[in-house]
């Protein structure tokens, strides 16, 4: 057989009938119908069936098909044919056809799967394959089987159908593909580097990018005026589903360049790049202030599929009689509330007042939670008496309300608390009363961001990095308070509540980015450290120049409609940034330390105020996932405290007597006589109730400890 007859299996069509063809790929699934062998055959461009009768091929050929196994590695000769008329299978592109086969090579076998590989049912209208139901560290640790299932091979043709898209338009308007170092300075975007020592300059490190944010900046003042790069990304930062560890950005800048040519440059692209997935969002894309979106969706990624805006009543209550709000106001407070038109039905007086009031709203920062339902023409709750008609009437009139509307409201003296848990109530509330449209896009630009954001030292630090232009420069870089009111020319692409993107219309100017650090609170010398040689290329002419850069494993996900972002990303970490292929990161050897003068740093030797500096309760909020919120820090300090006591007083005895504590295995010992009883919680479910995860009845954690 020679491979370069080969035709792949998809491509077969019922104009082929009668063609002889070579074949090759995987066994995808197999039936032997007593003599009669069928085999969906797949390669990369889908699959068809091949059979094995003692009417076409010799009985060997139909002896050695006979011990075929999923995911034998095989190729075929054999002749197209229509199927039997009732023999059909629409589920696959080539169901009226399969081939006859007369050849058969064993190229290589398979060890039994540790999972389904097979997502196509041999007969029409049967179950196929669930690898949905497969733990996804098992799918990653055996990653190259997970590929071959067509959705996963789907998912990484059509990214790189998208990337092709960026790069044809790119090309198309001018734009330069550049290359910029892995092995490079800190790129400060707030997060830890990756650190990379070097052999040749023993105890001195690279660090891996952040962003190409400093070299492309660089490049503009090289005079390319157009570049881009779809380019790995390095960041050190706390867990969450839609980050990686290493992601892709498609990073751009341009030269002679303004906010709204970049809008307009990046819409285009982003159409083009959606149109993949048979998406067409439409242009142009609305515009919201940083303000705007805060006030009105308690966000600055809102998600607008849906309405429920937040709307503030502070001024409806400023002469009320009840006690929470009157409080709240006296310490200059603010009341916002969301309306759920027509959704009484769905949330009863005790869903609102036992889990919204007193559990979820809690969770989300808010200290209570007030709910109203319209019905009869009037407002009802549990605290309604306490309002007056003319509140009553005006809170009608703000929030729109007519009957079967249910409004909820929150207090507090922090304006940012009741921003925030309003808006991660709009979101729970829209999830759970099926509010988002399935399959629309709703982007929006978000604009006029802060430029800074207070430090706990009471100095300020920059909301996006530190090369964005603010929107004024007559600023005293001293003065904290004033520094807090400057806006930036920085803008985000937000879609469906997701970031994808963002960027900025940057410094250009020496004197102004070194004002900049020094309102970041950096000294001469530091900045000189760190930035100087970004500095020194500001003496030499820099055009303006502004650009962004967009997440592409997060775009891609969006396109596809994948649940995670680790679905378009070939090799990605799991979600304790581990690869459970390759196990990596794993320890190195001590010759290898030695080689890179690390090893005498890899001793236990702590750092001046370190261990003070780490939190334990942001640790073991971590490491248990248990998700430690700032309400229940004051109790886990308590217990954390009366732990350690324990301990000290276990290891002080340790010296005489044996020590305190012991790890056994556990068993209930009930007192004689009394019986064993399952506590009643544990019964009705609600042990588990605010378990971030629960797995067979068990509370779910992470890997590590599990
Ligand atoms: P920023 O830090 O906002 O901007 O990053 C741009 C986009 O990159 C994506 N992203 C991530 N995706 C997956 N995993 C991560 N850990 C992760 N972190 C960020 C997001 C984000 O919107 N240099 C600037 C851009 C500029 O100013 O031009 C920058 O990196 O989708």
């Amino acid at each position: 057989m020679r491979f370069s007859e080969r035709v792949f299996c998809g491509r077969l069509t019922s104009d082929d009938v009668g063609r002889r063809v070579l074949l090759a790929g995987w066994v995808d699934a197999f039936r032997d119908h007593g003599g009669l062998i069928f085999v969906h055959l797949r390669d990369r461009s889908g699959i068809v069936q091949i059979v094995f009768s003692p009417e076409t091929a010799s009985c060997e050929v139909c002896q050695r098909a006979a011990s075929l196994r999923s995911e034998y590695c095989v190729a075929v000769k054999g002749e197209v044919r229509n199927r039997l008329p009732g023999t059909e299978n629409p589920g696959i592109e080539t169901g009226t056809i399969e081939v006859m086969t007369t050849e058969l090579i064993v190229l290589s076998e398979s060890d039994t799967l540790p999972f389904a590989v097979s997502e196509k049912a041999m007969v029409a209208g049967a179950a196929s394959g669930e690898a949905d139901h497969v733990s996804e560290d098992l799918r990653l640790q055996y990653r190259y089987l997970d590929i071959r299932r067509p959705s996963m091979r789907d998912n990484l043709t059509s990214r790189h159908r998208i990337f092709q898209t960026v790069r044809q338009f790119l090309d198309s308007r001018g734009f330069v593909e550049i290359e910029t170092p892995a092995l490079t300075m800190s790129t400060p975007e707030g997060a830890r580097d990756y650190l990379v020592p070097s052999r040749l300059h023993p105890r001195s490190f690279y660090a891996l990018p952040q962003s190409p944010q400093l070299f492309k900046q660089l490049l503009m003042i090289g005079g390319i005026e157009r570049y881009f790069q779809l380019a790995r990304c390095f960041r050190d930062e706390d867990l969450r589903p839609n980050r990686q560890p290493e992601f892709t950005q498609l990073d751009i800048e341009a030269s002679f360049i303004d906010e709204e040519s970049l809008y307009e440059l990046t819409e285009e692209l982003v159409v083009k790049m959606f149109a993949v997935g048979g998406i067409s969002p439409a242009r142009p894309f609305p515009r919201m202030t940083y303000a705007q979106a805060m006030d009105t969706t308690g966000s600055d990624r809102p998600d607008l599929r849906f309405g429920l805006r937040l709307v503030d009543v502070t001024d409806v209550f400023t002469e009320t009689g009840y006690a929470i709000f009157r409080q709240v106001l006296e310490q200059g407070g603010r009341i916002k509330g969301l309306n759920l038109k027509g959704q009484s039905d769905r949330l009863s007086k005790n869903v609102l007042q036992n889990e919204y009031a007193k559990e979820i709203a809690p969770s989300f920062g808010a200290k209570g939670m007030t709910w109203m339902r319209a019905g009869n023409g009037r407002l009802e709750s549990n605290i309604v008496q306490f309002f007056s008609s003319r509140e009553l009437d005006r809170l009608r009139s703000r929030f729109a309300v007519d009957d079967g509307d249910v409004l909820i409201m929150v207090a507090d003296p922090s304006p940012e608390v009741v921003t925030s848990a309003l808006g991660q109530l709009r979101l729970h509330l829209a999830k759970r009363l099926d509010l988002i449209p399935d399959d629309a896009f709703c982007p929006v630009w978000i604009t006029d961001f802060p430029l800074f954001e207070p430090t706990e030292q009471g100095g300020v630090t920059s909301s996006h990095h530190p090369f964005t232009a603010p929107d004024r420069t007559d600023f005293d870089p001293a003065d904290v308070e004033e520094l807090l009111t400057l806006r930036s020319r920085a803008y985000d692409l937000v879609v469906n509540g997701e970031e994808l993107g963002g960027g900025s219309i940057r410094i250009s100017d020496r004197g102004l980015q070194r004002k900049i650090f020094t309102a970041l609170g950096l000294t001469d010398e530091e900045v000189n450290e760190r930035f100087g040689f970004f500095l020194r290329a500001f003496d030499f002419g820099p055009p303006p120049h502004g650009g962004l850069a967009l997440g592409m494993d997060r775009t891609v996900s969006m396109i596809l409609r994948t649940p995670s972002i680790r679905e378009v990303i070939a090799f990605p970490k799991n979600r304790s940034a581990v690869c459970p292929l390759t196990g990596a990161p794993t320890p190195v050897k001590r010759e290898q330390l030695a080689e890179l003068g690390l090893l005498d740093l890899g001793s236990r030797e702590v750092l001046p105020g370190a261990a003070e500096k780490e939190d334990r309760i942001d640790r073991l909020s971590w490491l248990s996932r248990i998700g430690i919120a700032a309400e229940e820090r004051a109790v886990m300090a308590e217990t954390l405290k009366q732990a350690e006591e324990l301990a000290l007083i276990a290891a002080g005895s340790a010296g005489e007597d044996e020590p305190m504590y012991t790890v056994v295995p556990l068993a209930n010992r009930m007192r004689p006589g009394t019986v064993e009883r399952r506590c009643e919680l544990s019964r009705t479910g609600d042990l588990l109730k605010n378990a971030p995860s629960v797995k067979n009845g068990y509370f779910k954690v992470a890997g590590i400890l599990e």
